[in-house]
């Protein structure tokens, strides 16, 4: 199988990282306007282009996955579906529901295997969170809670890209880690989201932009000089109360600005049997709490695991896997689906699940605005 990359920033490399350690595919090239030599030799990939249209062209890889921010998500998927590529594509899918669903209905009238890089589904605890809902132990679910939050946008001096919704799109804390989410909550329950009420703030209603680009997570220290004052059109907080299609109520906040929790998912579900919670900043470990015995704390050891859920854990019990392990997973069951020719049912979210959760990201947007309740538009709903 033949891979080509476009946009080798962080995750683009942490894609790089993965395919090799799944084997079996051969990164051809990688194409980035900046430094795309440079990269190319410091990740030992062969070829390397300044746009993906020449890399597609040239190379005609089996496989495009396309990492870079997400204004050009759109553009790039539909070059390749229109030629045959399958694509494996970054979140959020893109910057507003209206392309996400335009590039889902491509892949489905070329019939090319396209994903999106939901990577929560593949954490071995959180996965198992949903074997133990399907397998009747945690009942009729009463109500979901949790939430995603980061601290790396805490100051005003901290800029990226992610920050200017010309790039990044109509929001911000929602599409971003919102959607990782709301992807994991409708995974695991089973259930999907039909109505929402949120909230939506900026703490930092202007920042400081750098006049150089930093890249994302860089950790490049400025000084005065070197910015300019700008104001920000997107939220760095979101909370949200939510109903779902089973008769769950649901809350959760996302933040990017919440001092000390670096990266921290947490999903808790709670039935008329037990109870389950998992944290992602603990993510080898599944809570299970009861009313009449004593609460249960289960390991990440492929021995207790149900079955499903073995197939996503390479390593045994005590033996850590995290974020990265669960790219490499991702794509397992992405590849696995281009060999296949998509005609089995797989794990990994699909474009019309990335796409659904640009419609969600909307509806909260709507409901913000207007302070009330929305109803998740059914005909957009398209998984
Ligand atoms: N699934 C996840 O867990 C996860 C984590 C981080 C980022 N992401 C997503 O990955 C995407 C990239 O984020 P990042 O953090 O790597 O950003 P980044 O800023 O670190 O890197 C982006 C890279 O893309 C390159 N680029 C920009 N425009 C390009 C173009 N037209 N063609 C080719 N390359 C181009 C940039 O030069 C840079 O190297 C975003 O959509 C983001 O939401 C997903």
């Amino acid at each position: 199988m033949r891979a080509a990359i476009t946009g080798v920033g962080f995750i683009g490399a942490a894609h790089i990282e993965a395919l090799r350690r799944l084997g079996g595919i051969d990164i051809v090239a990688i194409a980035d306007p900046a430094d795309a030599e440079k990269k190319a030799q410091a990740f030992f990939v062969p070829r390397a282009y300044a746009d993906y249209k020449t890399m597609i062209d040239t190379e005609k890889p089996d496989v495009i996955h396309v990492c870079t921010p997400n204004e050009t998500h759109c553009e790039a998927s539909m070059y390749a579906i229109e030629q045959g590529i399958h694509v494996l594509c970054e979140k959020p899918l893109a910057v507003d529901a209206q392309q996400a669903e335009k590039m889902t209905r491509a892949a489905q009238e070329k019939g090319v295997v396209c994903g999106v890089n939901f990577i929560n589904r593949f954490y071995p605890m959180a996965f198992q969170m949903r074997e133990c809902i399907r397998e009747g132990r945690v009942g009729r679910i009463f109500s979901i809670h949790g939430g995603y939050l980061q601290d790396w946008l805490f100051y005003d001096a901290d800029y990226s890209w992610r920050l200017e919704s010309k790039i990044s799109g109509k929001t911000r804390a929602a599409s971003d880690i919102g959607s990782h989410w709301m992807d994991l909550c409708e995974f695991v329950t089973g259930q999907k989201i039909t109505e929402v009420c949120a909230e939506f703030t900026a703490f930092h209603s202007t920042r400081k932009k750098p006049k150089k680009t930093p890249e994302t997570f860089s950790n490049m220290l400025l000084t005065p000089e070197d910015y300019t004052e700008v104001p920000i059109d997107t939220e760095d907080y979101a909370s949200l109360l939510f109903r779902t299609d089973g008769g769950a109520l649901g809350s959760a906040i996302l933040s990017q600005c919440f001092a000390g929790r670096k990266n921290q998912m947490t999903l808790a579900v709670s039935g008329n049997k037990s109870s389950l919670y998992w944290d992602s900043e603990d993510a080898c470990r599944l809570w299970m709490g009861y009313r009449d015995r004593p609460n249960e704390l289960w390991e990440k050891d492929p021995a207790i695991l149900s079955s499903n859920t073995r197939k996503w854990t390479n390593f045994p019990g005590g033996h850590v896997e995290g974020y990265p392990d669960t790219i490499k997973q991702v794509f397992r069951s992405f590849y696995q689906a281009v060999t296949e020719g998509g005609a089995g049912s797989y794990d990994f979210a699909d474009f019309a699940a990335g796409a659904r959760q640009m419609v969600l990201c909307e509806a909260l947007m709507q409901s913000a605005q207007e302070r009330k309740w929305i109803k998740v538009d059914a005909l957009k709903l398209m998984n």
